[in-house]
């Protein structure tokens, strides 16, 4: 199986509403694909499609090498959807709404047990285990839903916006267990609008708005397509600043942005790194200190921004 994930004209109308329009994507087997894309940008559909908890209206779509229309049951057998927290009782503890979902599963009593351990364990919840889900914080009800995905063992799993008003320690520790998945060969499409998280899991990028994918590939061509590095420059004094962007201005194509609240300069590299030694030996002959040179890349934020301010 070449692809894990596989869509072509990937389409979605709900009524007038076209919330999908000719999604391609493919996802390699044990990689992950970041759908990021705002608001409204038709990612939970495309989750919801590919789960099979929705009905596409155009085009067609694989996943674990089933179809989502035509095999909807073979395809249930091998995902894992985080996000349904209808599947978890309130006044359960973690261990019983594991053991429960692993029989309702056919995996068997004692099977059941173990594998809710197991989680429990990886989840960092054994602790808590006994404690009724009312008790458990956003973080730990997060991680409990995604042990209860994993249940079954999916070879694909949907993150919709797994980290969405979770604090960064949580944040830090999901993300780490969805690497800790993908290296035992797990394939993850996740969703977010955190550019950083895209770039932090995603070894693809699918940038979506609209019901449309305008824009694909790593987080680093991604970046590179929407600009060049950037020098920052922070001087030793402010009093400097417009004495240096006078300098630069003049050595320069492309004049110096001046940020006032952090008393930085930047400019546009065109040269590498000839470039950023031509400008610091102009700034010391001009007598004008520096405290710190650093190579500013462009961030998904900026890549967001670019490609969906055209919209
Ligand atoms: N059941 C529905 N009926 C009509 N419109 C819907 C329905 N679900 C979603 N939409 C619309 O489809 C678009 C995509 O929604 P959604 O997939 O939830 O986006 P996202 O998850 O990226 O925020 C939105 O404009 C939303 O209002
Ligand atoms: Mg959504």
């Amino acid at each position: 199986m070449e692809f894990a994930i596989e869509t072509e004209n990937l389409s979605k109308s709900y009524k007038t509403h076209q919330a999908l329009r000719r999604i391609d994507l493919a996802v390699r087997p044990g990689t992950v694909l970041g759908l990021l894309g705002p608001n409204g940008a038709g990612k939970t559909t495309a989750v919801r499609i590919l789960a099979t908890l929705l009905e596409p209206t155009g085009g067609r779509a694989m996943v674990a090498g089933y179809d989502v229309a035509r095999e909807p049951r073979e395809v249930r057998r091998r995902i894992g959807l985080a996000g349904q927290y209808a599947a978890v009782d309130e006044l359960l503890t973690g261990r019983e709404n594991l053991i429960l979902l692993g029989t309702l599963l056919h995996l068997g009593r004692r099977q059941a047990k173990e594998r809710a351990e197991v989680l429990l364990e990886r989840f960092a919840l054994t602790e808590a285990a006994d404690r009724s889900l009312k008790t458990y914080s956003g973080g730990m009800r997060r991680r409990l839903d995604l042990a209860t995905c994993l249940i079954a063992e999916p070879s694909v799993l949907f993150l919709d916006e797994p980290t969405t008003g979770l604090d960064p320690t949580s944040r830090n520790q999901l993300w780490q267990t969805v690497r800790e998945l993908v290296g035992e060969g797990v394939t993850v499409l996740l969703t977010t609008q955190y550019l950083e998280e895209a770039d932090s899991l995603a070894d693809q990028v699918a940038v979506i708005a609209a019901g449309q994918v305008i824009a694909e590939g790593t987080p680093d061509q991604l970046k590179r397509k929407v600009g060049q590095e950037r020098l920052e420059i922070t001087l030793a004094s402010r009093e400097r600043i417009n004495a240096a962007v006078a300098l630069l201005t003049a050595s320069s194509t492309v004049a110096p942005a001046v940020d006032e609240d952090k008393g930085t300069l930047s400019l546009q590299l065109d040269g590498g790194i000839d470039s950023i030694a031509a400008i610091s030996a102009a700034l010391s002959t001009a007598g004008i200190a520096v405290d710190d040179f650093a190579i500013r890349r462009p961030t998904l934020d900026d890549v967001f921004i670019t490609l969906t301010g055209s919209l």
